[in-house]
C-alpha cells in the first residue's frame, strides 16, 4: 500500500488525465455539468462495504475517469458562472498534491517547519498588500472559520470581562452590527459563541448594496439606547449576493471613533487589492482590526485556504486559549509564536501556505492581480450587453465580478434550471427584497464575449 513505484506510475497516469480534463474545459469542449438528480446519482453509490479489494489499480483509474471527473462541475469551463469558487492554478493544485502526502500536521512547529515558514510568509505578504506594516494571522480552512475566529477576537477583546473564561452572561448582552448583506456564517458564528443569532443586528443597505453610514450610526444608537454592548461592526468588501463592497473608510472611521471593532469580510473581494485598477474601490481596508480573505476565491486557489489577518499581532492570540502540555511547552512568548494552533479552531491542519507562496512565487502580485482586472472587465462587459438588451434588467452595475439580472419575461427559477439541467451554463439565483434574480459569478479569466452573448441567447431560448 506504501509502495513507491506505483505511486509514481498511478501518479503519470492521474496527471496524464488531469491535465486532459483541463484542456477539455478551459476550451469549453463539452457541457459544464453532465446534470443528474441526486436521486438518480445515489443509485450507483449503495455498494457493500468491501472487506476485500473490489477495484484494480487499473479499474480505479477508470473509475476516476469515467464515474468520478465526469460528475463533477467542470470549474474551469467558460460558462461556469455559478459560485464564488475558483478555477484553481493547476500549480497551485500540484502544492495540494504535496501538502496531502507530506502531512504536515502544523500544531506546532515541529509537526511543519516549512509549513510553518510559509503560512507566515503569505500571510506578511497578505498583510502587506492591505497596508499594514506588521500583522499577524492564521491560514483557516474556508471563510466561515476565518470569520467565526475574527468575531472570536473581537469579542474577547471588547465584551470588557474574561468571557474565554467566564462566559458571556457577565455583562450586557453582546451585539454585533452588520450589513443585511452579510455572509451567514456571521450570523452563524454568533450562535456558535453562545450569543445567539439575535445578536447580530442588520444595518440597510442602499440601492448598490452598501451599507448606509447613517443606518450604521442610528443602530449603534438603538443598541445603546437598548442597554446592549455593541462591540463590532462587520462590513463586507464583495458581499455574496450582489458583490458591492460598503464604504469601508466612513465604517472604520466610526469604528474608531466609539472604539469599535471593525472587521472587514473580504473573503470574496479582498483580492481587488492585487490590482491597481480596483485597490481604491476597498480605501480603508487599512483601519481594520480584522480582514478575511479567501485563496480559494480570486486568488485562484484550490478549496480550501482562508486568511484571517490581525492589524494588531497580538490580537491574533486573542480567539482561543488552552492549556496543552502535550503540545505547548511554554517557552518563550516569541519561540512560541511559531506554534500555530495558538491562533486556530484546528488543531492538525493542512498546509495551506505553499499553494499560496508558489502562485505569488511564480506569478507575482501583476499576474494575479490580471486575473482580477480580466473577470472584473468580464462582469462589466455582460453588465453592458443586459444594459442594451430591452428584454433583460440588470439589478446594478457590478462593484466586482457578480452580475444579478432578470429575464422579464419568464420565471427566474425555471430558467435556472433548464440552464443547469441542458448543461449548457451553470448560474445560480438570489432573493433580494422578495424579487428573484438570475446570479452570475465571473471567476474564469477564459470567459469570452461569446459566451456572455451566447448566455443571453440561451436564457431567451428559454424564456
Ligand atoms: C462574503 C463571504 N464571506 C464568507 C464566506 C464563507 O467563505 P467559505 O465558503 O470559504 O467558508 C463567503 C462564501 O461565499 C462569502 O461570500
Amino acid at each position: 500500500m506504501f509502495d513507491s513505484t506505483e505511486f509514481r506510475g498511478a501518479g503519470h497516469v492521474i496527471i496524464e488525465l488531469l491535465a486532459d480534463y483541463l484542456d477539455k474545459n478551459l476550451q469549453g469542449q463539452g457541457n459544464v455539468l453532465d446534470w443528474q438528480p441526486p436521486q438518480d446519482a445515489i443509485k450507483k453509490w449503495q455498494q457493500p462495504l468491501p472487506t476485500e479489494a473490489t477495484l484494480t489499480p487499473k479499474a480505479f483509474i477508470s473509475a476516476l475517469r469515467d464515474d468520478i471527473l465526469t460528475a463533477t462541475l467542470h470549474i474551469h469551463h467558460p460558462r461556469n458562472l455559478g459560485h464564488q469558487v475558483a478555477p484553481p492554478l493547476p500549480v497551485a493544485a500540484l502544492c495540494d498534491l504535496v501538502a496531502a502526502l507530506t502531512n504536515q500536521a502544523m500544531a506546532v512547529y515541529e509537526t511543519g517547519p516549512s509549513a510553518t515558514m510559509l503560512e507566515r510568509q503569505v500571510l506578511q505578504w497578505l498583510g502587506e498588500l492591505i497596508g499594514w506594516e506588521t500583522s499577524a494571522g492564521v491560514l483557516t480552512s474556508g471563510g466561515a472559520q476565518a470569520n467565526l475566529t475574527a468575531l472570536l477576537a473581537a469579542r474577547q477583546c471588547m465584551a470588557g470581562w474574561d468571557i474565554w473564561q467566564q462566559g458571556v452572561s457577565r455583562g450586557a448582552p453582546l451585539r454585533i452590527l452588520a450589513s443585511e448583506h452579510a455572509h451567514y456564517s456571521v450570523s452563524r458564528a454568533a450562535g456558535i459563541m453562545g450569543l445567539g443569532t439575535d445578536a447580530v443586528v442588520k444595518v440597510a443597505t442602499d440601492d448598490q448594496g452598501r451599507m448606509q453610514t447613517e443606518a450604521l450610526q442610528a443602530t449603534y444608537r438603538q443598541c445603546l439606547a437598548q442597554d446592549t454592548n455593541p462591540l463590532a461592526v462587520v462590513a463586507t468588501a464583495g458581499c455574496t449576493p450582489t458583490g458591492s463592497v460598503d464604504p469601508l473608510f466612513e465604517i472604520g472611521t466610526f469604528c474608531h471613533k466609539n472604539k469599535l471593532w471593525f472587521h472587514v469580510d473580504g473573503a470574496h473581494g479582498a483580492s481587488a487589492l492585487l490590482s491597481s485598477a480596483h485597490r481604491q474601490a476597498l480605501q480603508g481596508i487599512e483601519l481594520a482590526d480584522t480582514v478575511v480573505w479567501d485563496g480559494h476565491k480570486l486568488l485562484y486557489m484550490p478549496a480550501t485556504v482562508s486568511a484571517v489577518l490581525f492589524r494588531e499581532p497580538q490580537n491574533s492570540y486573542a480567539a482561543f486559549a488552552q492549556e496543552a502540555s502535550y503540545l505547548f511547552q511554554g517557552n518563550s512568548e516569541e519561540s512560541e509564536s511559531y506554534n500555530i494552533s495558538y491562533r486556530t479552531l484546528e488543531c492538525t491542519k493542512r498546509m495551506m501556505g505553499l499553494k499560496l507562496w508558489a502562485a505569488f512565487s511564480l506569478y507575482g502580485v501583476e499576474k494575479l492581480g490580471g486575473l482580477v482586472d480580466q473577470v472584473f472587465a468580464t462582469a462589466s462587459l455582460l453588465a453592458q450587453k443586459l444594459t442594451d438588451a430591452p428584454d433583460f434588467e440588470l439589478l446594478m452595475q457590478p462593484q466586482t465580478n457578480i452580475v444579478c439580472f432578470r429575464h422579464r419575461s419568464a420565471d427566474q427559477v425555471s430558467i435556472r434550471q433548464a440552464l443547469m439541467e441542458s448543461g449548457t451554463f451553470h448560474l445560480t439565483q438570489v432573493k433580494l427584497d422578495n424579487q428573484l434574480w438570475l446570479r452570475t459569478t465571473i471567476m474564469n479569466p477564459l470567459t469570452a464575449e461569446s459566451d456572455l452573448d451566447a448566455l443571453l441567447e440561451a436564457i431567451r431560448k428559454i424564456g
